[in-house]
């Protein structure tokens, strides 16, 4: 990964290959900008601009907020890759928040999944330098704390992403249960593995059939960090699916492709743990990881079958392609029992989440508005786009079914990310509907084509979302203790 260096010196004074600048108005008069050189290159502000006397690139950047930062960062370490610059340098007009979003977009765009590459490029960029002396304030900041948050997001972003890069036929359940226990082994995290057997005990019905003509067996991943004086507890929930073929009902080819990657929930939990642990909240969270393949064979599971679910319903299956909400009925069912302040389950579940709020954001759904609400702004201020979606009777009464309690798929085919969720919010007791939340994360868990931070491949999803999330809840409740003192 890219070293950032925090320098306490004038921007001019740091030694680096390359200057990187970031141009908001290219009328705006300061050293760093060559405005000779701009003006004969016919610099525009509408693309980046390498000036190879000077060595130094301009980056346009519309405003000076984190979305634009984050962006700016990735714009540059994305250029730079073309160069054989070793070291670079930067710096800033305003705070700490500008630099630990450029930071975080340039880390995260730097990464790339080569493990089946024979030939990999070298990458020449190594270290970005980032004067701390802010230039038109000449402010000091001397707060590195930013900086290590910024590597432990980073980290557990690109620990999610290679999980979910990874091919089906090694990063299968046990392959998952395995890195699950070295995460723990690696952070202050117990790690549990259910294997099939336990499943069966545990009357899991709905997770069993899914995973029944796979020859994987299927693991339930259970992590828990549990610091000395938690503040509250929170459980996760990731569908963890290492391959989804759509079982009978059959995924036509062009859409089973990429289905590797819905295991993304899961793997996001994943991340979200670790960096839970590194940053030493002072709050107890579980992950609990559904991880199974869905595939077809003689004793799959069928349209017409009935399951019966943990929590006691009865589930009429008339799509094998609508697997991820039954291994989640019963993860959502194992999760209650830990009584959580907060339940959160991350999932790529629907193909209509994609269609309706498209391939960049995610879905939240749950019954309590509030913290609907909160899950959003906390996510949107660490750079995941979101969007709630909401719940209504007519849309439950089309999961209705003839002969079982629920059904698997709904009657219509418009509304499926709702219906989807309709149908998980069956399985959450009562005392803990306003506690719930269902992330759909099906849209932007895999870019084929790069956008934004993120590059080819598994984007982690959820893990930046989740880890703020929890963050701004912990603060919240410290905020609203210090209140009520008063
Ligand atoms: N894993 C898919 C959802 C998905 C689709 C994720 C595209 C990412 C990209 C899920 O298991 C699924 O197949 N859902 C079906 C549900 C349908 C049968 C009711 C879908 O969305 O088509
Ligand atoms: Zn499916
Ligand atoms: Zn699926």
């Amino acid at each position: 990964m890219l070293q950032i260096t925090l320098k306490n010196e004038n921007f001019t004074k740091i030694d680096a290959d390359v200057s990187v600048v970031l141009v908001i108005d290219k009328n705006l008069k300061h050293e760093w900008i060559n405005h000779k050189s701009l003006k004969k290159w016919g610099f525009t502000s509408q693309s980046v601009f390498l000036d190879q006397g000077d060595c130094t690139l301009y980056i346009p950047i519309e405003k000076l907020d984190s979305d634009c930062l984050r962006e700016a960062g990735a714009l540059a370490v994305r250029t730079l890759a073309n160069y054989t610059f070793k070291t670079a340098k930067i710096g800033f007009y305003g705070d700490d928040s500008q630099m630990s979003a450029f930071a975080l977009g340039a880390l995260l765009s730097e990464y790339s999944y080569t493990e089946f590459k024979s030939k990999t490029k070298e990458k020449s960029l190594q270290e970005l330098f980032i004067s701390t002396q802010t230039y038109l304030f000449k402010k000091h900041t001397t707060n590195q704390e930013w900086l290590k948050k910024v590597y432990i997001l980073a980290e557990s972003t690109n620990l999610a992403r290679d999980l979910v890069n990874t091919p089906p036929q090694i990063a299968t359940p046990k392959y998952l249960a395995n890195k699950a226990k070295e995460i723990a082994q690696s952070n202050k995290i117990q790690c549990k593995i259910l294997t099939k057997k336990d499943l069966k005990s545990e009357k899991m019905g709905a997770f069993l059939a899914v995973s029944r003509a796979s020859s994987r067996s299927p693991k339930l991943i259970h992590l828990s960090f549990k610091p000395k004086q938690p503040k509250a507890k929170i459980v996760l929930v990731g569908k963890g699916l290492t391959y989804d073929s759509g079982g009978l009902s059959l995924k036509p080819a062009d859409f089973m492709v990429t289905m590797k990657a819905d295991k993304s929930g899961g793997c996001a939990v994943l991340g979200i743990m670790n960096a839970i642990s590194r940053l030493g909240l002072e709050v107890e969270v579980h992950g609990i990881i559904g991880a199974t393949e869905n595939m077809i064979g003689g004793n799959a599971y069928k349209p017409d079958d009935v399951l019966i679910s943990r929590e006691g319903k009865s589930i009429e299956v008339r799509n094998t392609d609508a697997e991820g909400r039954l291994v989640l009925c019963d993860c959502l069912s194992y999760a209650q029992d830990l009584k959580p302040d907060v339940l959160i389950d991350f999932a790529t579940l629907t193909g209509a989440c994609v269609v309706g709020l498209g391939e960049y954001t995610s879905g939240i759904m749950g019954y309590d508005e509030s913290l609907k609400i909160a899950f959003e702004t906390s996510a949107l201020d660490s750079g995941e786009l979101v969007a709630r979606l909401p719940f209504n009777r007519h849309i439950k009464k089309l999961i209705e079914s003839k002969i079982a309690d629920v059904s698997n798929v709904a009657s219509s085919r418009y509304g499926g990310a709702i219906s989807a969720g309709m149908f998980l919010g069956e399985f959450i007791r009562d005392e803990f509907k306003n506690k719930w939340l269902h992330i759909d994360i099906a849209g932007p868990a895999y870019v084929e084509k790069e956008w934004d931070i993120n590059p080819f491949g598994a984007s982690g999803a959820g893990v930046r979302a989740g880890v703020a999330f929890i963050t701004d809840y912990i603060q919240n409740l410290d905020f609203a203790n210090t209140k009520g003192k008063k």
